[in-house]
C-alpha cells in the first residue's frame, strides 16, 4: 500500500511504521492520521506480524505533535472531531494484540508524546526531547496527554509538564518513568531490534492476554482485577502454545509458539 506520510515495512514478523514528514518534524496531519489508521488496521489483521515498532524518519523527530498549520482554520467542532479520531487511533494502538515499541529518535512533543505513551514499551535516543507544549499555543493536549501522562508519572508531575509546556531531555523523561530505556542515538534501532527479536518468539495468545490483563485490569479494583487475571490465566490453558511451552520446558528445548 502506498502512503504519503508514512512508510510501513514488514520484515518477517516485525512491522515497522516510519512517520515520514521529516521537513515538518513528522508532525501528525490529517493525512497521516488516516494512513496510520490504515496501517494499524493492516497490522492488526495480519497474523504474521507479531511485533510493531513505531519511529520517525530522520534524526530530529519522532513526531513534533499535531500539525499546527491545520489548526489555523479549525473550528471547535472540527477540533473535537480531530481529537476524537486521534484518541481512537491511539487507543487502537494501545489495544493492538501485539507489543508495540516506540523508538523515539528525537522530538516527541504534543501528539508525538501522546502517540509514544500509547505504545507498550518506549526506547529513546539520548538526544530525544519530550513534552506537551500545547499550553504555549493557548490550547491543551487532546490526544490523551493529560490522561496517560498523569497515569504514567502521577498527577503532580503531569500538571507541572503540561502547565509549563517544558520540553525535557531523555534522561529526565526516563527518571520520571516515561521511558523504558535511553540509548546512544546510533544504537537506538539496534537495541529496539534486539527487544523485538525477544518479543517475536513469545506465545502470541499469551502476549495478547498480558496486554488485556494489564490494560483492562489497571483501572479495576484489585479484587476484580485479580479475578480477571485468573480467567485469562485459565484461558491460556486452552491453547496449543501452553502445551508446547510446558513440553518444551520439560524436554529442555526452546519452544516454538504458533499462536494456537
Ligand atoms: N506542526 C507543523 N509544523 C511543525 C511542527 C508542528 N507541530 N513542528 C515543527 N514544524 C515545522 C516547522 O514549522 C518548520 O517548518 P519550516 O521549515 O517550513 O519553517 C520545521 O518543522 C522545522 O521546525 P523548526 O524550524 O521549528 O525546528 P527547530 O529545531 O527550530 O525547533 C521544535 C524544533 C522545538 C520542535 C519546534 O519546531 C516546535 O516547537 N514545534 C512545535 C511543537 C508543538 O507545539 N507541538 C504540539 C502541537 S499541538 C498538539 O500536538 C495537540 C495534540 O495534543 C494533539
Amino acid at each position: 500500500m502506498g502512503f504519503q506520510t508514512l512508510e510501513l515495512r514488514i520484515e518477517g514478523s516485525l512491522a515497522i511504521i516510519l512517520l515520514n514528514r521529516p521537513k515538518a518534524l513528522n508532525a501528525i496531519n490529517l493525512t497521516m492520521v488516516g494512513e496510520l489508521e490504515q496501517a494499524v488496521g493492516q497490522i492488526r489483521d495480519d497474523p504474521g506480524v507479531r511485533v510493531v515498532v513505531i519511529t520517525g524518519v530522520g534524526d530530529k523527530a519522532f513526531a513534533a505533535g499535531a500539525d499546527i498549520t491545520e489548526f489555523k482554520a479549525m473550528s471547535p467542532i472540527d477540533a473535537w472531531i480531530f481529537v476524537q479520531r486521534l484518541q481512537r487511533l491511539f487507543l487502537e494502538i494501545e489495544r493492538l494484540p501485539k507489543p508495540v515499541i516506540a523508538a523515539v529518535n528525537g522530538y516527541a512533543l504534543g501528539g508525538g508524546c501522546e502517540l509514544m505513551m500509547a505504545c507498550d514499551i518506549v526506547y529513546a535516543s539520548d538526544a530525544a526531547r519530550i513534552g506537551q507544549p500545547e499550553i504555549n499555543l493557548g490550547i491543551i493536549p487532546g490526544g490523551g496527554g493529560t490522561q496517560r501522562l498523569a497515569r504514567l508519572i502521577g498527577k503532580q508531575r503531569a500538571k507541572e509538564l503540561v502547565l509549563t509546556g517544558e520540553i525535557i531531555g531523555a534522561r529526565e523523561a526516563w527518571s520520571l518513568g516515561l521511558l523504558n530505556k535511553v540509548v546512544p542515538a546510533d544504537q537506538l534501532m539496534v537495541e529496539v531490534r534486539k527487544l523485538a527479536d525477544k518479543l517475536t518468539i513469545k506465545a502470541p495468545l499469551a502476549v495478547k492476554a498480558v496486554k488485556e490483563a494489564i490494560e483492562d485490569g489497571y483501572d479495576m479494583a484489585l479484587e476484580r482485577a485479580l479475578a480477571y487475571e485468573g480467567k485469562l490465566f485459565a484461558l491460556c490453558f486452552a491453547t496449543e502454545d501452553r502445551t508446547e511451552g510446558v513440553n518444551a520446558f520439560l524436554e529442555k528445548r526452546p519452544p516454538t509458539f504458533e499462536g494456537k
